[in-house]
């Protein structure tokens, strides 16, 4: 598959269960013309053969290069950033949660549904065109984890998915600032993610983000049981240059940290 053809593929099975995202590019797209993707994220377990490390050949093979990694040790996560030899393509944030650091009740939740798994026989970046591979989780275990870790709970009923696409703000027509970007999602009712502020991020770290808050879907659980979930959400980043006058690149660990928060189930309450 090429890789146009993956990131169309990512974005039809991403608005499925995120309606917002379509809207919002449908607003974005009307006043600017063209929107180019700055990022989209994924999310993994770190146990083979789904982990950073056997995923990310996938990705190299497509033109990738690994340029940064990251740390959020709140989240128990760990997360590397590929940059694509053509820069309209986006970059690839691909994140795991460090299950060695999880509670040994979580860590046999997740083993179960990776025990009754058929994986792929070949592991790439199609995974994540894949959706949820394992049985539906059951609702007691599902809130089990929501306790320890949002993002374990994510993953386990939303499977292998992009997490968020997110808008180039710089790339932009119009509408190169995220104030007014801001506006024209609010405009259509919908909230942003308000943990850690509003805009996270400035100038002196190069990179400003914003983050919708993501769509609530019902979603099914094990013995029928439907249920309303978090699915995902749709980020927007202003990248600003350097000394020599080329876009920062990487991302802000403690800015992602609080985007992570976009799928929390209680963060809408807040
Ligand atoms: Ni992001």
């Amino acid at each position: 598959m090429n890789i146009d053809d993956y990131f169309q593929e990512l974005w039809r099975g991403y608005t499925e269960v995120t309606p917002q995202a379509q809207q919002i590019h449908e607003i974005i797209h009307a006043h600017n013309g063209h929107v180019i993707n700055d990022h989209v994220a994924f999310r993994t377990f770190n146990r083979s053969p789904i982990d950073i490390n056997s995923l990310e050949s996938s990705f190299l093979e497509m033109g990738y290069s690994q340029f940064d990694e990251y740390i959020f040790p709140n989240k128990k996560l760990r997360a590397r950033a590929y940059v694509h030899s053509d820069e309209l393509q986006p970059k690839v944030f691909l994140s795991e949660l460090q299950l060695e650091s999880c509670t040994q009740g979580m860590q046999s939740i997740v083993d179960g549904l990776l025990e009754n798994t058929e994986f792929p026989n070949k592991i790439d970046a199609e995974l994540f065109l894949q959706g949820r591979l394992w049985p539906t989780i059951d609702w007691d275990c599902y809130q089990s984890l929501l306790t320890e870790s949002e993002y374990a709970a994510w993953l386990s009923v939303m499977g292998f998915r992009a997490n968020h696409f997110t808008v180039f703000v710089n790339k932009l027509s119009k509408n190169r600032s995220l104030d007014e970007v801001i506006e024209l999602v609010q405009s259509l009712g919908l909230q942003m993610n308000q943990s850690g502020g509003l805009i996270k991020g400035n100038a002196l770290v190069g990179l400003q983000q914003a983050s919708t808050l993501a769509d609530t879907i019902e979603m099914e659980f094990a013995q029928g049981d439907i249920h309303a979930v978090k699915s995902c959400y749709y980020e927007f980043a202003l990248r600003y240059p350097d000394e020599q006058g080329n876009l920062y690149q990487g991302f802000v660990a403690d800015s992602a940290d609080k985007i992570f928060e976009s799928t929390h189930q209680k963060l809408a309450n807040m």
